[in-house]
């Protein structure tokens, strides 16, 4: 289906990208200014360039924490486990206050670092980039840390998996 195309449906394209099975991180801030914490749920958490070491994520610009992001000197990756569909399904929703109970550490800049996940980038600002309607956010890993016996929550056709060793 071609974008120009009238039969180009959102709907559809959505469904079609779907298909790409990813993790599910929640990518978190402390916004030096205001002193907001945020976390986001995101899919589009992906390794960019080793040297230097570079990773990003997208952020819709409608989202609550998108001025917090953008304002915050650091981010915490937290790539999470097949027992946390409970967090991604928590930090997916605009709700006042999504870290009431939440085990958690601080990382750079404060951004907090959620117990259980199975791994961890803990990042600075590198670039924004224009995504349409997301702004892309290359980010500089400054520290990680990965669990060796871990299995992550999959997220696949709009639902959440497991992966099954073979
Ligand atoms: C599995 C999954 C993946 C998501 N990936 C992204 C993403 O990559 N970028 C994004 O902006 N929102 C993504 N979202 C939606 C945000 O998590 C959601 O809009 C959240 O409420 C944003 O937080 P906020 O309301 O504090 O801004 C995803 C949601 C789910 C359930």
């Amino acid at each position: 289906m071609d974008e120009k195309s009238p039969a180009f449906d959102a709907r559809a394209f959505r469904r079609a990208l779907g298909h790409f099975a990813t993790g599910v991180a929640v990518v978190t801030a402390r916004a030096g200014e205001t002193d907001e914490v945020v976390g986001m749920t995101m899919s589009s958490f992906n390794s960019v360039s080793l040297d230097p070491p570079l990773v990003l994520f997208s952020v819709a610009r409608s989202a609550h924490s998108l001025p917090a992001m953008l304002a915050a000197r650091g981010y915490g990756v937290n790539v999470l486990a097949r027992d946390q569909e409970h967090l991604s399904n928590r930090f997916a929703r605009a709700l006042e206050d999504k870290w009431a109970g939440v085990a958690h550490t601080a990382g750079v800049e404060d951004a907090p670092l959620l117990s259980g996940a199975i791994a961890h980038f803990e990042c600075v600002p590198y670039a924004h980039h224009d995504g349409g309607d997301h702004v892309i956010f290359l980010a500089r890993v400054v520290r990680f840390a990965h669990s060796e016996e871990a299995e992550p929550l999959v997220f696949f056709r709009g639902a959440y998996h497991g992966v099954v060793a073979s």
